[in-house]
């Protein structure tokens, strides 16, 4: 996948538990001088002030743009906008509906249902349990349309030492749908030869999950 130049990536916040999600991608793509173009939904904005000493305001300031939730008319509402791709960070079932079934009545969707039509990628790191038929149907829909669903699911073999490390290394496998390295999260290698151990190797990520 070669990128556009200026490399871009557009990052969805909708209202599924698991803000941190967004805010470490926004950091990790930062770091990974990456442009990021943001939306939020209205629910996020919910989500954040129960997840997160973090204001709407912090987590803006961590994308080089952003929109509001209901501007149908940005720039990344346009296909002729380009853009490596997008990431919804965490996607509730409700925007994942909204993107099965192509609806585009919030900013987030059209960007989402634009990257699909390009055949940009398009990452959907959907949050809930436990999931019914119309769920997993919508996942199958999205699926077919060319989107990945990476739901947010934790790995323990590099055994983390806590939730920074799991949210790290979840949003460091979704950035490996892009091609991008962060090395913010420790690999699997193999069984360490001495003790059986994990071998990993891991570069730590400035920035933090509750400040700016
Ligand atoms: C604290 C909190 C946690 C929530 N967690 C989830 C969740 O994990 N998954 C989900 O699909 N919806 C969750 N919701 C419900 C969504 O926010 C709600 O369905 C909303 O309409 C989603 O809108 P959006 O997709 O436009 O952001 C949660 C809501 C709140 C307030």
């Amino acid at each position: 996948m070669t990128p556009p130049r200026p490399d871009r990536i557009v990052v969805g916040i909708s209202g599924a538990t698991g803000v941190v999600y967004g805010i470490r991608m926004l950091q990790a793509l930062r770091s990974a001088g990456v442009e990021t173009h943001l939306v939020m939904s209205r629910a996020a904005r919910l989500t954040l002030a129960h997840e997160s000493a973090m204001s709407v305001r912090d987590v803006l300031a961590l994308a080089d743009a952003h929109y509001a939730p209901g501007d149908v008319g940005a720039a990344i509402a346009s296909g002729s906008f380009r853009t490596r791709g997008m990431v919804v960070a965490p996607c509730s079932v409700k925007t994942l509906a909204q993107i099965g079934v192509g609806s585009c009545d919030t900013l987030l969707a059209r960007a989402a249902d634009v990257t699909l039509k390009e055949r940009r990628r398009l990452v959907l790191m959907v949050r809930e349990t436990p999931l019914t038929l119309t769920h997993l149907r919508n996942m199958v829909a999205v699926t077919e349309n060319g989107g990945i669903v990476a739901p947010p699911v934790p790995a323990f073999y590099t055994r983390p030492s806590g939730i920074e490390e799991l949210v790290d290394q979840t949003v460091g496998r979704a950035l490996d749908l892009f091609g991008i390295d962060t090395g913010d999260f420790p690999r699997w290698g193999g069984p360490h030869p001495a003790h059986g151990a994990p071998k990993t190797t891991r570069r730590r990520l400035e920035g933090s999950l509750t400040r700016p």
